[in-house]
C-alpha cells in the first residue's frame, strides 16, 4: 500500500485522538496508578487508545498492533503499528500542556511513518521513510551546535526508583556540568520532535518503552539528527532500552558522557 495512504490516515487518527485528550485535559475526576504510584494512567489514555487502534483494526485489520494499554494478539504480518495514545500523561494530570499522542508504523521492522501530535498547540509532527521531517507541513531542521559547552539537552527518568533511577541523577548532574542546561520535560515522543525541531541539541533515555521511541526516533532522524544506542555506534534499540538522540554533530560527545566506566555496570543492555 502507498506510504501516503498510511500517512494520511496516521495524521488524522491522531488529530481525532488529540481531540479525545482535549476534551478530558483540565476535566479529569479520576486518576489510576500502574507499575508504581507515579505511573499513572487515565480515561484520556484509554479513550485515545481506543480511538486509535479501532481506527487500525477498521482500516487495516490484518496489521500488528503494540499500543501501551492493551494487549493485542500478534498477526502474521510485516506491518506493526506502535501507538502511544497519550506520552505525558503525569503533565496530563497536572494540566501541562507538554503531552502528546504517538503513533509510528513499522515495516518488516524497520520504521516507516512517525507522527507525533500535540493538541494542545495543535502541532502536528510527523515523517515517512526517505521522506523528510515536518511540523504541521514546514521542513523541521536539527541545531547546528557541535560542542557539548554551548548545547541544551533533555532527559527522563524511570517510574522505578532502584540504582538506576539514582545514577540517572549523578549523570544528569555530569552532563549539566559540561552544557548550558539539563531539562526534563516528561512526553519523551516529544523529546525528540524537540531535538529535531533544533530546541534541543540531544535527548538520552533510559528505560523507555517502544511506543515512546517509535515515531519520534524516525521524525529526528529524517530531520537529519541521529539516533543510536548510547554506545553511540548501534542503531537505536525500539525496545527504548538505552537511547542516545541528538543533532549529529554532539553524538560522540554525549555518548563518551555516557559510556564511561563508572555508569558502565549500571545501566548494562543486559539488565532487565
Ligand atoms: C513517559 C514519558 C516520560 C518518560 C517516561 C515515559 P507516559 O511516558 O515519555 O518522558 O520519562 O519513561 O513512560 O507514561 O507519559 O506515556
Ligand atoms: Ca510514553
Ligand atoms: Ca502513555
Amino acid at each position: 500500500m502507498d506510504i501516503k495512504t498510511f500517512e494520511h490516515f496516521a495524521i488524522e487518527t491522531a488529530k481525532s485522538a488529540g481531540e479525545v485528550l482535549i476534551s478530558y485535559f483540565g476535566k479529569l475526576t479520576h486518576v489510576d496508578n500502574k507499575s508504581t504510584d507515579i505511573d499513572l494512567v487515565t480515561r484520556a489514555d484509554v479513550e485515545s487508545e481506543k480511538l486509535i487502534t479501532t481506527a487500525i483494526k477498521k482500516a487495516f485489520p490484518h496489521h500488528n498492533i503494540i499500543a501501551e494499554e492493551t494487549d493485542f494478539e500478534t498477526i502474521n504480518s510485516d506491518y506493526c503499528w506502535i501507538i502511544d495514545p497519550l506520552d505525558g500523561t503525569t503533565n496530563f494530570v497536572h494540566t501541562l500542556p507538554i503531552f502528546a499522542v504517538s503513533i509510528g508504523l513499522q515495516y518488516k521492522n524497520q520504521t516507516i511513518l512517525g507522527v507525533v501530535y500535540n493538541p494542545v498547540y495543535d502541532q502536528c509532527f510527523h515523517a515517512t521513510l526517505n521522506g523528510g521531517a515536518f511540523l504541521n507541513n514546514s521542513p523541521l531542521n536539527i541545531s547546528s551546535t557541535n560542542t557539548l559547552s554551548k548545547s541544551l539537552l533533555v532527559t527522563g527518568f524511570p517510574y522505578i526508583h532502584d540504582e538506576r533511577w539514582q545514577a540517572s541523577f549523578r549523570l544528569f548532574e555530569d552532563f549539566y556540568s559540561r552544557n548550558q542546561g539539563m531539562r526534563r520535560l516528561g512526553a519523551a515522543a516529544l523529546d525528540f520532535c524537540f531535538v529535531a525541531m533544533g530546541r534541543f541539541d540531544g535527548f538520552y533515555e533510559f528505560n523507555l518503552q517502544p511506543w515512546d521511541v517509535c515515531a519520534g526516533d524516525l521524525i529526528l532522524r529524517e530531520a537529519g539528527g541521529k539516533t543510536s544506542d548510547w554506545d553511540g555506534i548501534t542503531p537505536m534499540p525500539i525496545s527504548g532500552k538505552r537511547i542516545l538522540a541528538s543533532n549529529g554533530f554532539l553524538h560522540t560527545q554525549m555518548s563518551d558522557v555516557l559510556m564511561q566506566e563508572k555508569y558502565r555496570d549500571v545501566f548494562l543492555v543486559s539488565r532487565g
